[in-house]
């Protein structure tokens, strides 16, 4: 039976199990329907930031309520003969379905993944107001650094999971919720402890700790054996990296100091090596990579290459690829070292130059600038809804703020990782 792993696969396996039932007892349909369509609104009835999570059991197993209710149902008013046929053909699709999951999606990062951590934690790096977020479930500002969602939210629904990440410090969640989904991710953050200094925000190995805290109160809540299967089955996704170059390399003498560009490239790479390990040591086995952005392209880089016409700073953009490279280099080695690892590194960074450089074919028409305020250096606190400069439609723009692309740039990008993601991580 074909799979259908997608945010859809929950509402096709749904009509089909609508199907079988309504073909088994017509005078039962009425019931049926609406014990599905509260299953089907549910997810696309979000009003508050606070999500409940579309047809689920808590701990990824979906699909199972509904099929009790139609087996409740059912049984009332069929033959024996009839329910046993049912039940198989439930099985069958059960199975066919549960075997596509991914339990859970499970982020770390800096602010292209952080769906806000920073909000409680004392940072000058936040973006839980106005107009952050103005595009968001019910124009709610998250903390995440966006008009709307981020890369991690499209994959989840992509691969069934709820359609936006919590973050781990907001207290507005419990493990319930972070049980399909969790994000550690820390807007300004790097690979290198001296970055996330810069900005007060939580260093990646702090990152790990909380991670290692969320295990402990997974077993807590669904079971060792339950909890195990969940953190080795669920994908991980890193994306961080920028920070590191355009918020301590390139501005600080400290590093700069200690090490040439490549160096402090293959100095990131091996903290990098060294975080993927312990991962792998605590249960983790499926995990994508996502390397450096055109960085160069940034509306705050762009800003400053004055000399260059305020064009991308080529130098950056090459320090990027070449750090991407030196990155797939890691992937390969440890898809090789590390016993039962499935790695990938996302190859985000040509789509997002190509959105950059011929914008109009994806529909853009400002690329340069960034939707808030002047779109030149405004981000965080500076990037405020008093400001009468802030565009009207994001969709217009690549950049919402002067470091980080819209929600129609990450959805996009998105759009270009997910199948590869499902391809490789689905089964
Ligand atoms: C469904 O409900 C409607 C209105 O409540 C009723 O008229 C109709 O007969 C019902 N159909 C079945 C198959 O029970
Ligand atoms: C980063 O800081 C943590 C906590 O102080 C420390 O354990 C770790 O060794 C540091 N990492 C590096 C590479 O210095």
């Amino acid at each position: 039976m074909a799979v259908a792993p997608t945010v859809l696969s929950c509402l096709v396996s749904s009509t089909v199990l609508l199907q079988i039932v309504m073909q088994f007892s017509p005078s039962f349909r009425n019931t049926t329907k609406r014990v599905f369509f509260t299953a089907r609104c549910k997810p696309l009835g979000y009003v508050s930031s606070r999500l409940a999570p579309p047809c689920t059991d808590g701990i990824g197993r979906r699909r199972v309520g509904e099929v009790q209710v139609v087996m409740k149902y059912a049984s009332l008013e069929m033959s024996y003969t009839r329910v046993t046929w049912l039940f198989v053909s439930l099985s069958l699709i059960l199975f066919a379905s549960a075997r596509a999951q991914v339990p859970a999606i499970i982020v770390f990062g800096d602010s292209s993944v952080d769906s806000g951590n920073n909000n409680v934690i004392p940072t000058l790096l936040k973006s839980n107001f106005k107009p952050y977020g103005r595009d968001f479930y019910g124009g709610h500002p998250t903390g995440r650094f966006c008009n709307g969602r981020i890369p991690p939210d499209f994959i989840s629904e992509a691969f069934g999971l709820k359609p936006a990440i919590p973050a781990y410090l907001d207290p507005a969640y419990t493990i319930s919720d972070f049980a399909t989904g969790v994000c550690f991710a820390s807007a300004g953050t790097g690979y290198d402890n001296a970055t996330s200094k810069v900005l007060n925000v939580i260093p990646l190995w702090k990152e790990l700790e909380y991670y290692k805290e969320y295990q402990q109160k997974l077993r807590a809540y669904v079971g060792k054996k339950k909890a195990n299967q969940i953190l080795s089955e669920a994908l991980y996704l890193m994306s961080l990296g920028t920070n590191d170059f355009l918020e301590n390399y390139y501005i600080f003498p400290t590093r700069k100091s200690q090490f040439s560009v490549r160096q402090y490239q293959d100095f990131l790479l091996g903290l990098g090596e060294n975080f993927i390990r312990e991962l792998h040591g605590l249960g983790v086995r499926k995990l994508s990579v996502t390397g450096l952005p055109p960085m160069g392209c940034l509306p705050l880089e762009r800003v400053t290459n004055i000399l260059g016409q305020n064009d991308c700073v080529d130098e950056y953009n090459n320090v990027a690829l070449e750090f991407n490279r030196k990155l797939e280099g890691l992937v390969a080695k440890l898809n090789k070292d590390l016993p039962g690892m499935r790695m990938v590194s996302a190859p985000a960074y040509d789509i997002f130059y190509q959105i950059i450089e011929r914008p109009s074919l994806f529909g853009f028409e400002v690329t340069g600038l960034a939707c808030c305020s002047t779109g030149t250096f405004e981000m965080s606190y500076l990037c405020s809804q008093y400001n009468p400069f802030t565009c009207s439609d994001a969709n217009k723009y690549v950049f919402w703020d002067a470091f980080h692309p819209t929600e129609k740039t990450n959805k996009i990008i998105s759009d270009h990782l997910i199948p590869g993601l499902l391809a490789k991580f689905s089964h």
